[in-house]
């Protein structure tokens, strides 16, 4: 089969880590008999220098007219001091998301035993930990009406959800949970949040519909908590938009490997993979970025755009071995460290 993906590399080690990406895919190709076409486009940072918007009409187009989105990272220093920038890179990550109708993100939290000392957490309190966070991407705080007043003292930002967008990522987290351990936890903070009230008398009325899912209800501060003193407990984890986004965060470090954790948005139109660290400005162009996040984004477009598990699957596989073997950049090296390009070249070599 032919296949047609999107490369958004954006900014810093975006393009270093997703030519690791191009590298497997075109050895998947070839071991398994498929074409993948690659065009590339702008966003972010060096979207904005060059065409002074962070997601272009050009690159919206590509990904509408793509079988799935490849994804590096956006941002960049020069805008992170300065609140009065008018345009800034993350403006365009928002964009996508919301044109390309990516209401959902699917970040798994797995453990890979080689880096469990590298955990944060006690290694009996993570090993095994294996759970998904299912994030609303398209509503809540994030795209609420925001403004500031006239004599700009106030500022307002505002929260706001609906049945149906409530319905839609529930209806995803059901899913997840039916095709894993059958257990979904709802994070909310309904005992302050209208919205929140509205989430849970929503999956509530959903419940009899997934009579074998265990559902229960978390609230927010409390889930942080959990997240890190009983990791394993977690199957599937639902939450809106602005919770989802600390909490995925805070659940990727306690594996002890952020260089290694792929995530799927998926939704209305073309799905986006991408790595769920950001463009870590420092090693930008040194060759020593992990490309393994990435790599293993491009298992997640396989399997959930293109419904090629075994093909997904050859990915984790030689994932695994380059692990086993250690060939592994500095990050996460014990003794010679590769460099982002050795890697990639391995991997491909492997498959
Ligand atoms: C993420 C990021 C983005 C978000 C930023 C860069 C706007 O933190 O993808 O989780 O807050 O959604
Ligand atoms: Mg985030």
């Amino acid at each position: 089969m032919k296949y047609k993906i999107a490369i958004l590399a954006g900014d810093g080690i975006g393009p270093e880590i997703v030519d690791q990406g191009i590298k497997v895919l075109n050895a998947i190709g070839k071991r398994f008999n498929h074409t993948f076409e690659f065009k590339k486009a702008l966003v972010g940072a060096c979207a904005i220098d060059a065409t002074g918007d962070p997601f272009p009409e050009e690159t919206f187009q590509l990904c509408m007219d793509s079988d799935a989105v490849l994804f590096g990272a956006i941002g960049d220093p020069k805008y992170d001091n300065d609140p009065k920038a008018k345009v800034r890179p993350e403006q365009g990550l928002l964009a996508m998301r919301k044109k390309l109708g990516l209401y959902a993100n699917i970040r798994p939290v797995t453990t890979f035993k080689s880096l469990l000392h590298k955990s944060p957490l006690r290694k009996d309190l993570v090993e095994g930990a294996d759970f998904i966070v299912v994030r609303e991407l398209t509503g809540g705080i994030y795209f609420g009406e925001k403004g500031r007043s006239e004599d700009l003292t106030k500022a307002f930002d505002t929260c706001t959800y609906t049945k149906e967008e409530v319905t839609r990522i529930t209806k995803l987290g059901f899913e997840y949970a039916a095709k894993r351990n059958k257990r979904l936890t709802v994070v909310d903070k309904a005992n302050v949040l209208a919205t929140s009230r509205l989430w849970r008398e929503t999956v509530q009325e959903m419940e009899p519909d997934y009579a074998d899912i265990e559902v229960d209800y978390m609230f927010v501060d409390n889930a942080a908590m959990q997240i890190i003193q009983w990791p394993k407990k977690f199957d599937v984890m639902v939450t809106e938009n602005m919770f989802g986004d600390i909490l995925s965060d805070e659940a990727s470090v306690i594996t002890g490997s952020l260089g290694l954790l792929p995530s799927a948005s998926v939704g209305v139109h073309t799905s986006v993979f991408e790595p769920i660290h950001g463009s870590y400005p420092q090693a930008t162009g040194k060759d020593i970025a992990n490309p393994i996040a990435t790599v293993l984004s491009v298992a997640m477009l396989l399997e959930v755009a293109l419904d090629l598990t075994d093909e997904a699957q050859a990915i984790r596989d030689v994932v695994d071995k380059s692990m086993e073997e250690g060939i592994v950049t500095e990050d996460i090296s014990e003794g010679k460290a590769y460099k982002t390009s050795e890697v990639g070249d391995w991997l491909a070599k492997n498959i």
